[in-house]
């Protein structure tokens, strides 16, 4: 009998739980051995929970326990999390886990210590939710140089995102659904202001070219700052604004990273990806575009991701999957992100907004001009060229001497 132990029995816990006890006998059979979960470590009481038999309270219950192969990691955040995960693979217990912010903080580490210690640490639910992206880049795609990684990568956003462009429903009542819904981080700046997507975005890079990239060297912006005026100037112009996470090869051994919000043509797949679902598109130089696409968020979706790990650490057992990235302390390993190549879409606010124009196009030479409904005669739109951002923000410095730059998104 192979055993199991799960710590955290919160949205991600509880849903492991119970797509597990629902198809435990396919589980087992995939594995080739029975399989059930054994523990399930929460500090706090579930009265009448139909697993309270299983639950404890004392973390060691599980580390001492001979029988448990493998450790379902799903309390979240960077600090007992990383304690526990570290006690069980010197212990030679396979960790599985959605815990984004650990994967991203100490990867290569936690990495390092599985192999040492003839063990797995497997983190399919980390990016993406439910979509398998992690298993693919490791081992389908491993045989192609990864051109870009772009993505949708937080659910919470773009479900906010969605009800405002389709609903027009204002930030905080779409963030307050979103949080029922049991999409949120449990404090939803993480996903407001793009930290979530960061560390995901991270975690894919550190696979894809092979070195940690930490999330504090990654220029992040979140949607707090986005107006229903904003995403009406993009619908006219053809765009839909998503919060992308990307990256890619910088030259001379460095890469590109960055979050933020983004004006996406319409012709892009990823401007049709909606509510709760993430997409993910990777360019590799030999299978071209490949695009993951699935839910990104929820109880089952990311248990689903967790079940697949727990399987693939039971059929494994006592083996090493092939997983790993190097530590990389170089500051420099991420380029500045204003040294690359954006277009910009603004919005600026001045008494007689139209009179700047012949002042913004000899800034900017062959930008867009956009429009919106009822524009009103203090405020001008428009998309700039290409450029190096940092020239971008030399002109928009001077033209803040005769308006205020309201907002700025950069295009995909
Ligand atoms: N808060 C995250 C999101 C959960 O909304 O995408 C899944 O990682």
């Amino acid at each position: 009998m192979s055993k199991v132990g799960i710590i955290g029995y919160g949205v991600v816990g509880s849903g492991t739980v119970e797509l597990f006890e629902k198809n435990k006998e396919s589980i087992s059979k995939k594995v080739g051995r029975d399989c059930d979960i054994k523990y399930i470590c929460d500090l706090r009481d579930f009265p009448g929970d139909p697993f309270e038999d299983k639950l404890v309270k004392d973390f060691n219950v599980i580390l001492n326990d001979e029988e448990i192969e493998v450790v379902a990691e799903v309390v979240g955040g960077a600090t007992f999390a990383y304690e526990y995960t570290k006690k069980l693979l010197e212990r030679g217990k396979s960790v599985v886990t959605s815990n984004k912010e650990l994967v991203a903080t100490h990867g290569a580490e936690l990495l390092s210590i599985a192999r040492a210690h003839n063990c797995n640490y497997l983190f399919e639910a980390s990016v993406g939710g439910g979509i398998p992206i992690i298993r693919p880049l490791n081992k389908c795609l491993a045989g192609n140089e990864i051109e870009q990684i772009s993505g949708i990568l937080n659910g919470t956003t773009n479900f906010i995102l969605s009800k405002m462009i389709k609903d027009q429903m204002d930030f905080e009542s779409a963030l307050k659904m979103a949080q029922e819904l049991g999409y949120a981080e449990k404090d939803p700046t993480a996903d407001v202001e793009g930290h979530d997507a960061c560390r995901k975005i991270c975690i894919l890079g550190s696979l894809a070219y092979g070195k940690q990239i930490y999330p504090e060297t990654v220029h992040c912006s979140g949607i707090s700052r986005i107006t229903l005026d904003d995403v009406e100037y993009a619908e006219n112009a053809g765009y839909a604004i998503k919060l992308i996470g990307s990256v890619k090869p910088a030259g001379e051994g460095h890469v590109s990273a960055i979050v933020c919000p983004r004006l996406v043509s319409k012709s892009n797949l990823l401007a049709s990806v909606d509510d709760v679902y993430n997409a993910i598109s990777v360019t590799g130089d030999g299978v071209g575009d490949v695009l993951f696409y699935g839910q990104g968020a929820g109880k089952l979706p990311t248990a689903s991701a967790v079940v697949g790990d727990i399987i693939d650490c039971l059929k494994h057992h006592n083996r090493v999957l092939a997983m790993s990235w190097e530590d990389s302390h170089d500051k420099s390993y991420v380029v500045d992100y204003k040294t690359q190549e954006t277009s910009m879409y603004v919005r600026i606010k001045a008494e007689d907004a139209d009179a700047l124009k012949p002042a913004i196009s000899e800034m900017f030479g062959k930008l867009m001009y956009i429009e919106r409904a009822g524009r009103p005669e203090n405020e001008l739109a428009f998309i700039t060229p290409n450029m190096v951002e940092a020239d971008i923000d030399t002109n928009l410095t001077i033209l803040s001497h005769s308006c205020e730059i309201a907002s700025k998104i950069r295009l995909l």
